[in-house]
């Protein structure tokens, strides 16, 4: 795959100029919970993602998987509905190759959206955290093997990784919106299995505030295009060694669900003002 990998882009980010004229510089995928953002989104334009030569299509059901074009809070946007996760059984240069259509679209700012279970004893279900740090635990990073200068830089810091000017941005937001806004260092683990007792207490001692299975992987790529980054996550559900809830892909739906006006409410916020 990799001798193409360039081309591969291209072509992708080739067919995206011809299906639309006016490219926005801010993407964002929508998690679960932030499904919903798409009806807030205006004069939309669809592009179904088996449309776009070399996309990956996504397995989940329910899960449409599709790229849309349009203006919230003002802006041009670009919204991915449906994305690629690691324990689907995609290889990260697929997880992460709509991140690299979008470096080549010029995209400058990545919006991610998750849903996580809370470790921080802080944290109820329906808070919404932004993620001011992350611990990568999944196996592979995916800037693992060769490293195209033109794409960015072999050895890429990971300092910022999430523009704290992003943060202080959500925070003014939050507080204007009287939204409970935590903050937090994400864990990414491949999934799909939820964590053990003694797991979630782990990442907790190491520093982790919720886990989940996406965003990493994304995060890292945009950094390595250069691209400034925001992350929330949703907490679904708690996770610890005297938690005994056992977390279910129903239940993260539900809580996911509930706290989407509140996420709405802060994406957009921070739209208009960006
Ligand atoms: N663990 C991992 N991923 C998740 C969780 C969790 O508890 N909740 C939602 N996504």
């Amino acid at each position: 795959m990799e001798k193409n990998y360039l081309d591969k882009i291209k072509e992708s980010s080739f067919f995206i100029r011809t299906q639309v004229s006016d490219l926005p510089e801010i993407a964002i995928i929508l998690g679960t919970g932030l499904g919903d953002l798409i009806n807030h989104i205006e004069d939309k334009k669809a592009i179904e993602y088996k449309d776009i030569p070399n996309f990956p299509v996504s397995t989940v059901e329910g899960h449409s998987g599709r790229l849309i074009f349009g203006t919230l809070g003002g802006k041009r946007i670009m919204a991915m509905q449906g994305r690629f996760h690691y324990y689907e059984g995609y290889d990260m240069k697929d997880v992460t190759f709509p991140i690299r259509v979008m470096q080549n679209l010029k995209v400058k700012y990545l919006f991610v959206s998750n849903a996580a279970g809370g470790m921080n004893k802080e944290f109820k279900v329906g808070d919404i955290m932004v993620i001011t740090d992350h611990i990568n635990l999944f196996p592979e990073n995916p800037l693992r093997g060769r490293n195209f200068e033109e794409l960015g830089t072999r050895f890429p810091a990971m300092t910022e990784a999430y523009k704290p000017d992003l943060i202080n941005l959500a925070d003014e937001v939050a507080s204007k919106n009287n939204l409970r806004l935590m903050h937090g260092v994400y864990v990414g683990t491949a999934g799909p299995t939820f964590e053990t007792p003694a797991e979630y207490e782990y990442f907790r001692i190491i520093g982790g505030d919720a886990v989940g299975m996406s965003t990493v992987p994304e995060v890292i790529v945009a950094n390595h295009a250069g691209m400034s980054v925001f992350g929330i996550s949703v907490i679904t559900d708690l996770g610890g060694k005297d938690i005994k809830e056992i977390p279910t892909h129903e239940e993260v739906q539900r809580a996911a669900l509930k706290a989407q006006p509140n996420m709405i409410t802060l994406m957009k916020g921070m739209l208009e003002k960006l």
